[in-house]
């Protein structure tokens, strides 16, 4: 039995006044069946991991560089964000993948070093909306994960998301079928990887996921939780995914 994620990413919002929203989050889930993870701007790890200690809530950064230390002006190493006291870090955003053209090969060396540093990476794969016109989604699925999902994955250092890009932020979604389909081909392609560890790994969607669709969403088969953009500045809009992660 896989334990649900409820993971945020509040992508480049928030300063110190929004620890509020991650307060009244910790305060209102004591004891959670579901796993929570909150993936706060860099500028925020350290006071909210300092808020989160003790908590349900686990800290996550949104990047990390596949190096642990160097000359790389502005980068930040997963040894440094687990210094910070993240203990996760998203990798592959498809806004990482296309403000700072990331590839799937860069993305499989900052999900090693993550590794290495002892966090979970939080590996994203989504198709644009010309490639799934094209009908090419589980083909572009398929070759991101084989790309940037190391041999050595396991359900103790990976979760994976699936976040169709043309979803991101638009308030449109998937039908539930094509959700279905993709995260039917994700668990088969890590079947075949990873052998019976596949069913370790937690599967989440992303992508305009709102209290109003969350429920439909986690009913489907192999949806394992959700990253949240919008929804999860909020903590009454994110504790109401958390509930329905929480019933699913
Ligand atoms: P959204 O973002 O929920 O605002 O669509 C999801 C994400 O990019 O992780």
């Amino acid at each position: 039995m896989r334990r649900k994620v409820a993971a945020g990413n509040w992508k480049m919002n928030g300063t110190r006044a929004s620890l509020a929203e991650l307060r009244r989050i910790a305060a209102d889930h004591p004891d959670c069946p579901t796993e929570i993870i909150l993936c706060p701007p860099a500028t925020l790890l350290i006071p909210a991991s300092e808020m989160a200690r003790g908590t349900s809530v686990a800290i996550g950064a949104q990047d990390c560089h596949a190096l642990s230390a160097g000359a790389h002006t502005g980068d930040i190493s997963a040894m440094q964000l687990a210094d910070a006291g993240a203990r996760h870090v998203i990798l592959g955003h498809s806004e990482r993948r296309s403000d700072h053209g990331e590839t799937s090969i860069l993305i499989r060396t900052k999900a090693l070093a993550a590794r290495d540093a002892g966090l979970t990476a939080i590996l994203c794969v989504g198709e644009t909306l010309a490639e799934r016109d094209a009908g090419r989604t589980l083909d572009v699925i398929t070759r991101q994960l084989g790309s940037s999902l190391p041999e050595s994955a396991r359900g103790t250092d990976t979760i994976i998301a699936y976040e169709p890009v043309w979803a991101i932020g638009t308030g449109r979604t998937p039908s539930l079928d094509q959700i279905a389909e993709v995260h039917a081909a994700m668990r088969a392609h890590l079947r075949q990887r990873l052998g019976p560890e596949a069913e370790m790994i937690r599967l989440l969607y992303g992508g305009s996921v709102k209290p109003a669709n969350a429920a439909y969403i986690f009913a489907v088969d192999h949806v394992d939780g959700a990253l949240v953009g919008g929804a999860s500045l909020k903590a009454a809009d994110f504790a109401q995914i958390i509930a329905a992660l929480s019933d699913a």
